[in-house]
């Protein structure tokens, strides 16, 4: 039987996390609470050991506890440590390596993969301080269920509330290698901008920063299913659980997107150059005499390709449009043009998407179009590979 080790810390959704062990122990799944003295607040010690059916943890010092199993031994007889919800207080003491509670200990004492589900204020989330914890516990493999976007207890409305705790365990059962939704799948995802050499030393590139597709590569890896990231150059880190392969220009990415197939999936998040140089020049052009004329030739369209229908396409195609204005008419125009199954439009014209930490898409398929909230990308990158789910079971 998988163990997880399930810290409950303080906030409003600590209940929701009574659900979770109830849903998690129907899995099959064997459940040790500690509980946080904020936890501690909001739920009982008394209820988190009724349906874990396990002795509930809470104090450090606590001399019966340590005799029973010292706090070494409590992190690491589990799977999976998962943290849920995840206060930004204790999200903010895994980051700096904090110990001064049992659980901020246990989870830097693990030796096991850790999962977190944050909840929170929306503008705790929202935190230039939470935003750079949760990258640097990203780089460090830990495995994050974003929060849901909506209304909160404190009655503001963002992203923020706990993931559902069927989503949470959907999370679990993949990390634990159980069959998520997409358990099975392999699916292939481009990210980033491409590089187009003009010459040694310059370029043609994009805004693009590679947050949403990377997100896209880890959601769908979340959910259990083999994740080829086909990476542009990006100043972000690789995913956790996910084989990244770096490339500079479109003509790599589409040969080491070749290489990759057969996929059930492909999703085309990267913001690819249209043009590259017909000939890149061997040497630094010098500035002598007038500015040099740079001749361009068009770049294999990767999703395109990745479209035609034959033996080699993926079940499901998706593709991006970034467009700055009529954002409906010309994505379903280029869903139609590119042969892809669905298109994810965005309006890149407003602030702060490209390249920014939130998006706000629209997802065209054959059978409409519906629109989601603006929100982080990683809520976003969520929504969309549970909807790819949804769609191929
Ligand atoms: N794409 C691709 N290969 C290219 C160009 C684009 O795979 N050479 C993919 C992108 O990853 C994205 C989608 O096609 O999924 C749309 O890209 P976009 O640049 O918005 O569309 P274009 O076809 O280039 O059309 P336009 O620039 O006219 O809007």
């Amino acid at each position: 039987m998988k163990r997880i080790l399930l810290i409950v810390t303080g906030g409003i959704a600590a209940y929701k996390a009574l659900e979770l062990i109830r849903l998690a122990r129907q899995a099959g799944l064997g459940v040790t609470c500690v509980l946080t003295r904020g936890g501690a607040e909001f739920v009982t010690p008394l209820s988190l050991q009724a349906l874990s059916g396990a002795k509930v943890y809470g104090d450090l010092f606590s001399l019966t506890d340590e005799s029973e199993m010292g706090h070494i031994e409590l992190s690491r007889a589990a799977d999976l440590v998962v943290v849920a919800p995840a206060s930004a207080d204790m999200l903010a003491k895994i980051a700096a390596g904090l110990a001064d509670d049992l659980a901020s200990t246990l989870l830097l004492a693990t030796d096991k993969p850790v999962l977190v589900a944050p909840s929170m204020n929306v503008r705790m989330w929202q935190h230039q301080a939470t935003t750079a914890n949760m990258a640097l516990l990203a780089t460090r493999g830990v495995i994050v269920v974003p929060p849901d976007v909506g209304e909160m207890a404190c009655g503001e409305f963002g992203p923020g509330r706990l993931a559902a705790p069927e989503a949470i365990l959907a999370a679990i059962k993949a990390a634990l290698g159980g069959g998520g939704a997409l358990a099975g799948r392999h699916a292939i995802v481009t990210s980033g901008p491409t590089h187009e050499p003009i010459d040694p030393v310059r370029y043609i590139a994009n805004r693009s920063s590679g947050r949403q597709g990377h997100a896209i590569a880890a959601a769908l890896a979340a959910l259990g299913a083999r994740v080829t990231l086909v990476s542009g150059p990006v100043a972000i880190p690789d995913p956790p659980q996910v084989t990244t392969t770096h490339v500079e220009t479109a003509v790599q990415m589409q040969a080491a997107i070749q290489a990759a197939l057969p996929a059930d999936i492909a999703v085309c998040a990267a913001a690819v150059g249209d043009w590259q140089m017909a000939a890149a020049a061997p040497q630094k052009i010098k500035k002598n005499g007038a500015p040099p004329a740079l001749h361009l030739v068009e770049n294999p369209d990767i999703l395109a390709g990745l479209a035609v229908p034959g033996p080699m396409r993926p079940a499901l195609v998706v593709g991006f449009a970034a467009e700055t204005q009529d954002v409906a008419a010309l994505a379903e125009a280029k869903r139609l043009r590119k042969g892809c199954d669905w298109i994810i439009a965005n309006n890149v014209g407003g602030t702060g998407i490209m390249g920014g930490m939130e998006n706000e898409v629209m997802i065209f398929t054959a059978a409409g179009h519906i629109a989601l909230p603006r929100m982080d990308k990683h809520a976003v990158a969520a929504e969309i590979a549970r909807r790819i789910g949804a769609h191929l079971q």
